[in-house]
């Protein structure tokens, strides 16, 4: 998003709009702060707390729409004419698509120049994807790289899996998902406008796409979190379970080097991470009574 607003701002656009369901919303906000331009921001009224308050205060003006991302997005494309908004939906523009490929550019990087055999990427719209392709062949070009690619995996959350549902009945475009539902609001995507590059990318680097349960993310976050100190959010939590499944199946061997994205913190997502423990897990007794004596157990 940094990207887009900086470009916008070189063409001098006033007045920029976007649907968002989660974190693309607050970077608008921030950059478009920064650039001293106007951000209109369209967002399901149940995205975590986080991310609308973000929004309001770096001073963006906020619709909490009852409905999906999909719907916001309608609403921007009905009064973005009226209204003199320029657009910055995914894809709708080219420049988010560049900011994101720089990933691409930094696992090649990291890995001195020698991709990894799988990258494990949270889909919602899937502009990481595209923009990681975009890269690879662009350092191909350069001759940074050879013609090797990872694997690329696609995971979803089971209660939004559009791209999963295509993957697995050999589409090559997505279906609307009717009643999408899960905490990992990012992922909370029914039908991306680029579905058919992300499952030709899938397909291409002879990837897969995986579903996540909310359950198993919420264990993924706690064990991640447990073993090596990174608080994920459930985005990136849900790569770690696709890892997981993918390593049981036999799709990954242990000594493949795999890249697990976790683009984001659970500390946006405190509120629904909570609501979800306690629908999941019924709180414990806080205390005991044995034998008279209250102890804290
Ligand atoms: C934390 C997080 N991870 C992943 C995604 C999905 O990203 P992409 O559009 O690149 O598929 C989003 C999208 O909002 C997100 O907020």
């Amino acid at each position: 998003m940094s990207a887009a607003v900086t470009m916008a701002r070189h063409y001098g656009l006033k007045k920029l709009a976007a649907p968002s369901a989660g974190n693309a919303g607050g970077a608008l906000a921030a950059y478009a702060a920064t650039a001293g331009i106007e951000a209109h921001i369209f967002m399901p009224r149940d995205v975590p707390l986080a991310n609308s308050m973000e929004c309001d205060y770096y001073g963006a003006h906020v619709t909490l729409v009852d409905g999906l991302i999909s719907d916001c997005a309608r609403m921007v494309a009905e009064r973005k004419e009226n209204e003199g908004w320029f657009d910055v939906s995914t894809l709708k523009e080219p420049f988010r698509v560049e900011g994101k490929k720089t990933m691409g550019y930094e696992v090649a990087e990291q890995l001195k120049w020698k991709l990894p055999q799988g990258i494990i990427y949270p889909t919602g719209g899937g502009v990481g994807m595209i923009g990681m392709w975009k890269a690879f062949d662009e350092m191909e070009q350069l001759g940074w790289i050879g013609p090797e690619r990872p694997k690329m995996v696609s995971v979803q959350a089971a209660g939004c899996a559009p791209i999963v549902k295509a993957w697995e009945e050999g589409k090559s475009s997505s279906e609307m998902w009717t009643g999408a539902a899960t905490f990992a609001a990012g992922l909370r995507v029914p039908k991306a406008y680029g579905d058919y590059l992300i499952l030709d990318i899938v397909k291409t680097s002879k990837g897969t796409a995986v579903v996540a349960t909310d359950d198993e993310i919420l264990d993924a976050v706690r064990h991640w979190a447990s073993v090596e100190g990174v608080f994920a959010a459930p985005e990136g939590a849900a790569a770690l379970v696709a890892y997981q499944k993918l390593r049981a199946s036999g799709f990954f061997a242990e000594k493949d080097v795999v890249v697990l994205f976790n683009t984001g913190t659970a500390y946006k997502y405190l509120d629904m991470m909570e609501a979800k423990r306690r629908t999941v897990r019924p709180e414990p007794f806080a205390s005991r009574n044995i034998g008279g004596i209250i102890g804290p157990y």
